[in-house]
């Protein structure tokens, strides 16, 4: 069983309304439809790369690529894992969380995104908090980090009601477009806990634990 070999695909976290599992190929597959269904107004591109408007098919080829290179560069120092966020047994959006350098750094990234139909109910910060306390609870991070163009409202909107606090600005730059000016965000440890109001049951954690710790040094014999 590939599980035997890749245990990271029992792990999962519950939170009241969602479950946020780590993606299978087939969770690939329905995030592809969905974001073929639209993620955000045609006049307004959320993301530093603008992914969204690659013709088709080569949009759904460009998505499987980049899920599929998480999957082949995962190690213990450097990870990024994609979390299907299922809500009714429907795949409704994604939610990663990326660890560089993990063991040393103890900070993750994250970013995310929902299918129109299910944006403005909450969800994303429901999953936003489901996969901090991942981090957090389950890997023991200390800080986590985001970054958001300072025109994404919803986006802003759910890392400060999580406790994240401005931390710089970065400008991106797209290939064609002119730069724009994203907000850094940071969440301390204590910040976390401070405003952690949302349950979230981590599961299957225990059997992948080794795929985010670094191997110990090698002994002289
Ligand atoms: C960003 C995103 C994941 C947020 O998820 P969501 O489920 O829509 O957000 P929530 O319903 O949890 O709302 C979060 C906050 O934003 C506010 N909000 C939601 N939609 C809004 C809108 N269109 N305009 C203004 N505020 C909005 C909510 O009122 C809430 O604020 P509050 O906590 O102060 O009450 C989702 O909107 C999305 O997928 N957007 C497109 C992709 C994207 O921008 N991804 C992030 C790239 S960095």
């Amino acid at each position: 069983m590939i599980g035997d070999y890749w245990p990271l695909f029992g792990l999962r976290v519950v939170t009241p309304r969602l479950e946020l599992r780590y993606a299978t190929q087939e969770d690939f597959a329905a995030l592809v439809e969905l974001a073929d269904k639209g993620i955000h107004e045609p006049d307004y591109m959320p993301f530093s790369w603008a992914w969204t408007q690659v013709p088709q098919p080569e949009k759904g080829r460009t998505a499987l690529r980049y899920y599929w290179s998480k999957w082949a560069q995962w190690s213990a120092s450097d990870w990024h894992m994609m979390l299907a966020v299922v809500h009714e047994g429907r795949v409704i959006g994604v939610q990663d969380c990326a660890g560089r350098g993990f063991p040393k750094r103890w900070e993750i990234a994250s970013g995310s995104w929902l299918g129109r139909a299910h944006q403005g109910q909450g969800f994303g910060t429901e999953m936003r908090a489901g996969m901090l306390e991942l981090a957090f609870a389950g890997l023991d991070a200390r800080w986590a980090i985001s970054t958001s163009l300072v025109d994404n409202v919803p986006s802003l909107r759910v890392s400060r009601r999580l406790g994240y606090v401005d931390d710089g600005f970065d400008v991106l730059v797209g290939d064609k477009d002119a730069p724009r000016v994203a907000q850094r965000l940071r969440l301390t440890r204590d910040a976390w806990r401070e405003h952690r109001t949302i349950e979230a049951e981590i599961h299957g954690l225990d059997a992948c634990r080794d795929m985010f710790a670094e191997a110990p040094p090698k002994t002289k014999s």
